[in-house]
This record gives structure tokens, C-alpha cells and sequence, in this order.
């Protein structure tokens, strides 16, 4: 008799985007003549950059000669890519990383998930809330939590990030192995200076623990003063990996590239507390599980970095981060307060309310799709969030409509 992981059985329901598109095709099932907007998982919504489609055309035109055509790539990810990422995302800002530091995938989501795998099941882990639901449920995957309980996992370090600490959360009170962080922070919106990320891996570099650093969202920073990328603090390359991606800033999320960055430096530890570097242990697991994103991708990815691609990005960007800036004037006017939009796509809007009653009652009156608060965590509870991907022309609607809903 085949017997089941029965951890899966502690996980909640469905997984909270895969739960909100349920509830959203029934309700346009229910009124097919009402139009909904959607502004709760963060997908883009417009074209991918002309040179990114250019490069695409030219490599899909190489696939198909004899001559040019390419089979298994490596499965890191091509050269041309990998350095590319370590100069731009990485030297340009003084972050001393390169390009065999790199691993190209094809997802963050993916990279998050996985990454897991190579640690002890009985590591400590600590995980912010509210927070991207990835990271928690696939340690819940693993076995390292026990039941769920009251809102909560038994077993996991919770980082609460809250109004009072402005979603940035405090050290924990307890020695861990493995902190999960994401700044500009999802779903919050929050963004961590150079002295709070310095204080985490100076808790990293003294506990022997090892920071996961989603910086997904850094393309959406505009306050100079605030670090891109965990490397430019000082210590980082000993005890972070750090997780990038093509989707947010450069309109991926469909056609899939992203990338992780591994230190040589970064050690986990056997049995016997020798240091085993992590660099050679997700080499491996990549190389055996992983056969590379397509070439045309990579090429796609690359002309990100070109002079055009750089202006397409920035030019992409800014205008996500106007329908932020949009959104939030809003909702501050209608008196609900409110944290991110400056330095993120994602408004974190406390609702008052139970977050799922919130969600309910903008679907139903506004026609507006968000994401319960308390889908990312027990803190979550009494927030929603909105994210700025959509057109313009669909923000104003969906605002104009909101402010009708709540006065
Ligand atoms: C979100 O809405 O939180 C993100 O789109 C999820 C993701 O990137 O997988």
C-alpha cells in the first residue's frame, strides 16, 4: 500500500492565489455581465520590452537553422546571462559577486521552494508574517512544522511584522538556522535600510544561520539610500543567498526567468560541524533536477541589460509604480491607512475588518479583486492588499469604484 507524504495533510486548503482565482471565476460564473478588475496576485499586465522581444525573435531564428541550433544548455544557465546579472545587478552597485555565483531558473517562486531541500528537516526556521505563502508551505512540505494551530505552524519561528515595527521585523528571541526575508517585502510593501539588513547578517554571521533573501521586487525602489541587493552589506556573502527575478521588472512572469545567487562562501554544517559549502550542494541539485531555461529565454533575459532593454525596464516600472502611487493617494483619501506603494508595487491597506469580508465586499460591490491579508499570515488579519499590475485605465476604474464601495 502506497503510503502518502502526510504532511501535505497540514497544509491549508488550496494555495491562496490558486483559493482567489476559485472564488473569482464562481463569482463571474454567478454575474457574467459584471466586469471585474483584477488587482490581487502581482501578474503584469503589459508587453515584455522591445528589445527583450527582439533578442527572443533573433534566438528563436537561430533555433531554427542547423547551424546556430542549440540542445541542452548548460544547466546554470548560459554564460552570456550569468555574466551579464553579475555585472549589472551585482558590480555596478560594489556587490562582489560573480557569474559562477549564479544560477538562472526559471522562477523565484521555484528557487524559494526548493531551496529548502538541502537543509536538515530539523533546522529552525524563521519566517516573517505576513508573508509570500511559498516559503512556509514548503517547509510544511518537508516535515519541519507540526500541526496548525491557531492560525499558526507549531515549530516555526514567526517574525511578526507589523504597524508598530513598520513590517520590518525584530531578531529573533531564539537561536535559528534558516530566516526567510523579502525586501521590498511581498505582500507588505515594506523596505529594510542598510542598518536593519546589517543587523540581520551580523544575527546570521554569530548563530551560524543562513539568510534566504527574496529581492524579487528591487527593481520598484526609488529611495537611493535603501540597498538593492543583500551583498551590499557587509558580511552577506558569508550567510545569504538571494533570489532575483525577470518576471516584475521586466514582464517575465509568463515567459519565465529568474535567478539565484549562491556565494562560494556560504556554509551549512554535517553531522560532524564540518562546513559543507552550499554553492556545491545547489549545484548539484540543479544539475539533477533542472535542465535549463530555453535559450531564447536566456537571450530575452539578456537584452534586459542592453542600453534599450535598461530604458524599457525603468520606463515599465514607472508605471506600475505610478498606479501605485495612484492607489495609495486614493485610499489615503478615503482615510484608510495604508503602508508601501513608494518602493514596491503592492499597497498594504489595513482594512478594519476581517480581511476575507473585505475581499468579499470589493469583489461584490466594486467589481475589484485584492488579496486578503489574512491569506499571508495571522498578521495579515484586518488587511488587504492591492497590487498596482494592471493598465492604468483599469487602476482608474477600480478606484473610481472602490471610493463609490466605501463611502
Ligand atoms: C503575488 O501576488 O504575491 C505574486 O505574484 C506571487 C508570485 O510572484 O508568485
Amino acid at each position: 500500500m502506497l503510503r502518502i507524504n502526510e504532511h501535505y495533510l497540514k497544509l491549508q486548503a488550496s494555495y491562496l492565489f490558486s483559493d482567489i482565482a476559485k472564488r473569482v471565476a464562481s463569482f463571474q460564473q454567478a454575474n457574467p455581465d459584471k466586469d471585474v478588475i483584477k488587482l490581487g496576485i502581482g501578474d503584469v499586465t503589459r508587453a515584455l520590452p522591445e528589445a527583450c522581444v527582439a533578442a527572443f525573435h533573433r534566438a528563436v531564428d537561430e533555433m531554427a537553422a542547423d547551424a546556430s541550433f542549440r540542445g541542452y544548455g548548460p544547466e546554470q544557465g548560459y554564460p552570456f546571462l550569468r555574466e551579464a546579472i553579475a555585472i549589472h545587478d551585482f558590480q555596478a552597485r560594489d556587490a562582489e559577486i560573480s557569474a559562477d555565483e549564479i544560477f538562472v531558473s526559471d522562477g523565484a517562486k521555484c528557487d524559494t521552494g526548493n531551496i529548502q531541500e538541502l537543509f536538515s528537516v530539523e533546522a529552525k526556521i524563521a519566517i516573517p508574517d505576513p508573508v509570500y505563502p511559498v516559503y512556509l508551505d514548503t517547509n510544511v512540505m518537508a516535515g519541519r512544522t507540526g500541526d496548525f494551530a491557531d492560525g499558526r505552524y507549531q515549530g516555526i519561528v514567526y517574525l511578526d511584522s507589523v504597524k508598530e515595527n513598520t513590517y520590518v521585523p525584530a531578531l529573533p528571541e531564539q537561536p535559528v538556522d534558516l530566516i526567510y526575508l523579502c525586501f521590498p517585502n511581498n505582500p507588505t510593501g515594506s523596505t529594510a535600510t542598510r542598518e536593519q539588513l546589517q543587523q540581520w547578517v551580523d544575527y546570521a554571521r554569530e548563530n551560524k544561520a543562513l539568510i534566504l533573501f527574496d529581492a524579487a521586487y528591487e527593481a520598484f525602489i526609488r529611495d537611493e539610500s535603501l540597498p538593492h541587493s543583500i551583498y551590499e552589506i557587509p558580511g552577506a556573502r558569508e550567510v545569504a543567498i538571494e533570489f532575483r527575478s525577470f518576471s516584475k521588472n521586466a514582464g517575465f512572469t509568463g515567459t519565465r526567468c529568474a535567478y539565484t545567487v549562491v556565494p562560494k562562501e556560504c556554509m551549512a554544517y554535517d553531522a560532524s560541524g564540518t562546513p559543507q559549502p552550499i554553492h556545491a550542494l545547489w549545484n548539484r541539485r540543479h544539475c539533477t533536477k533542472f535542465n535549463g531555461v530555453s535559450y531564447p529565454v536566456q537571450r530575452a533575459a539578456e537584452a534586459v541589460y542592453s542600453a534599450d532593454g535598461q530604458q524599457q525596464v525603468q520606463e515599465l516600472v514607472g508605471y506600475y509604480l505610478n498606479n501605485a502611487d495612484r492607489i495609495a493617494s486614493e485610499i489615503g483619501k478615503l482615510g484608510y491607512s495604508y503602508a508601501g506603494a513608494a518602493n514596491s508595487p503592492y499597497i498594504w491597506i489595513w482594512g478594519d475588518r476581517d480581511s476575507w469580508e473585505f475581499f468579499d465586499m470589493l469583489l461584490n460591490e466594486a467589481g475589484v479583486v485584492c488579496t486578503p491579508g489574512a491569506g499571508f499570515g495571522k498578521c495579515g488579519q484586518g488587511y488587504i492588499r492591492l497590487s498596482a499590475f494592471n493598465s492604468s485605465d483599469n487602476v482608474e476604474r477600480a478606484m473610481v469604484r472602490i471610493r463609490e464601495a466605501l463611502s
